[in-house]
């Protein structure tokens, strides 16, 4: 079975919101999902050699990611990711950096094998939300068949 890994960064749960239809869109598809926030002191040991998909996500905060999601992009440079399915996402109020941002650091710094583009959604609660997290998983699922 395939397997994929979400990691976000959040303050006031939307983005974990998000994460999760991501990870229902995954588990439709088929794949297997570990979920962790990005504070969670289980991120340092985790093995992502077991991982066929890394998916990263945060919330926009004066026109950056958060600091932990930050700290976790540095980390990551030490990891070979090169070649795994990449996707990133998170809640934004107007403008929605964050997403962006580590989108481009996966396909360039970590040369993964990224998805279309990054998932921008206000609220996980709105409406059309939870379809396009659920597609954005499933196009994830997709890309890992590929
Ligand atoms: C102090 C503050 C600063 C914010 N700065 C931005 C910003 O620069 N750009 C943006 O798009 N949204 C901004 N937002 C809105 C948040 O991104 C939005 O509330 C989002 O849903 C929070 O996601 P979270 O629940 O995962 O923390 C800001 C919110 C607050 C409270």
């Amino acid at each position: 079975m395939k397997k994929a890994l979400i990691i976000y960064a959040t303050r006031t749960q939307n983005t974990k919101g998000i994460a999760e239809l991501i990870a229902e869109g995954l588990r439709m598809s088929g794949v297997e999902v570990d979920l962790l926030s990005a504070t969670d002191r289980a991120v340092e040991d985790l093995n992502y050699d077991e991982y066929d998909a890394v998916i990263l996500g945060s919330a926009t905060y004066h026109g950056e990611m958060m600091q932990s999601m930050k700290t976790l992009l540095f980390r990551l440079e030490q990891v070979n990711l090169e070649g795994k399915v990449g996707g990133s996402f998170g809640s934004f109020g107007w403008s929605g950096e964050a997403p962006d941002r580590i989108f481009d650091t996966m396909a360039n710094i970590y040369n993964m094998k990224m998805v279309s583009g990054p998932l921008r959604l206000k609220s996980p609660k709105l409406q059309g939300a939870i379809q396009m997290a659920h597609d954005y998983g499933k196009e994830i699922a997709k890309k890992m068949e590929e």
